[in-house]
């Protein structure tokens, strides 16, 4: 038997080559979409590789300069958002789709402590961010410190912040920053992360279906 016959045999021979390629690239678009999108949907991501990931103790300052840590409220689940009062757009949009959500889960508020943490203290004293965040809730807590009491807050929850500047001289800037909602649960593990960019609605369903999801314990 000539060996040419059998090596030369295309195995697909069924399949043309460019059929083969339009199954597989809408496939492979399919996985590259996924990937991107899947990081910025809300999680019920493993309990134990989020404790490991991300979350951990604080000590900041409130409104009257009183010190509070992440113990400070017993019980209650902690709704916890990084930004900064001279945010333009994205911190007033989030916090405002906080206050709505809070808002609309009626009595199960009563059990979440919101807290806007700034990742600019060189500006937000304990005053200016305590009454920035009463604008968009009245329970929501604006804290503060000092720069490495921010720092050591923001790497517990992996918030990325820097300076922005538009002009080298100029003494404006804005802050470049991670945007994300933590939902810490009373045992201190995080039992939702949420999109920052969802709005009120269904920031409210992620809030209500984490706390149920989360077993207070006995
Ligand atoms: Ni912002």
């Amino acid at each position: 038997m000539p060996r040419s016959d059998s090596r030369t045999k295309p195995v697909n021979r069924g399949i043309p080559a460019p059929s083969l390629l339009l199954v597989f690239i809408p496939i492979i678009l399919v996985i590259l979409g996924l990937c991107v999108t899947i990081p910025y949907l809300e999680t019920p991501l493993p309990p134990m590789a989020m404790e490991a990931a991300v979350g951990g103790p604080f000590e900041l300052r409130d409104g009257s300069g009183q010190v509070v840590t992440d113990r400070s409220w017993p019980g209650k689940f902690l709704l916890i958002y990084f930004g900064y009062t001279h945010c333009p757009s994205v911190c007033p949009t989030t916090l405002a789709n906080i206050g709505g959500a809070l808002d609309s889960i009626g009595k199960t508020a009563d059990r979440v402590q919101p807290l806007f943490i700034t990742i600019d203290p060189a500006r937000d004293t304990s005053k200016v961010v305590a009454e920035y965040a009463q604008m968009f809730w009245p329970r929501l807590v604006g804290l503060t410190g000092t720069s490495s009491q921010i720092a050591q807050a923001a790497k517990e929850y992996d918030i990325y912040y820097a300076p922005h500047r538009d002009s080298p001289t100029g003494s404006d800037y804005s802050m470049d920053h991670t945007s994300v909602v933590y939902l810490v649960a009373p045992d201190g593990r995080i039992a939702a992360t949420i999109d920052a960019s969802r709005k009120a609605p269904q920031m409210a369903a992620s809030i209500t279906s984490a706390m149920n999801a989360t077993r207070s314990p006995a």
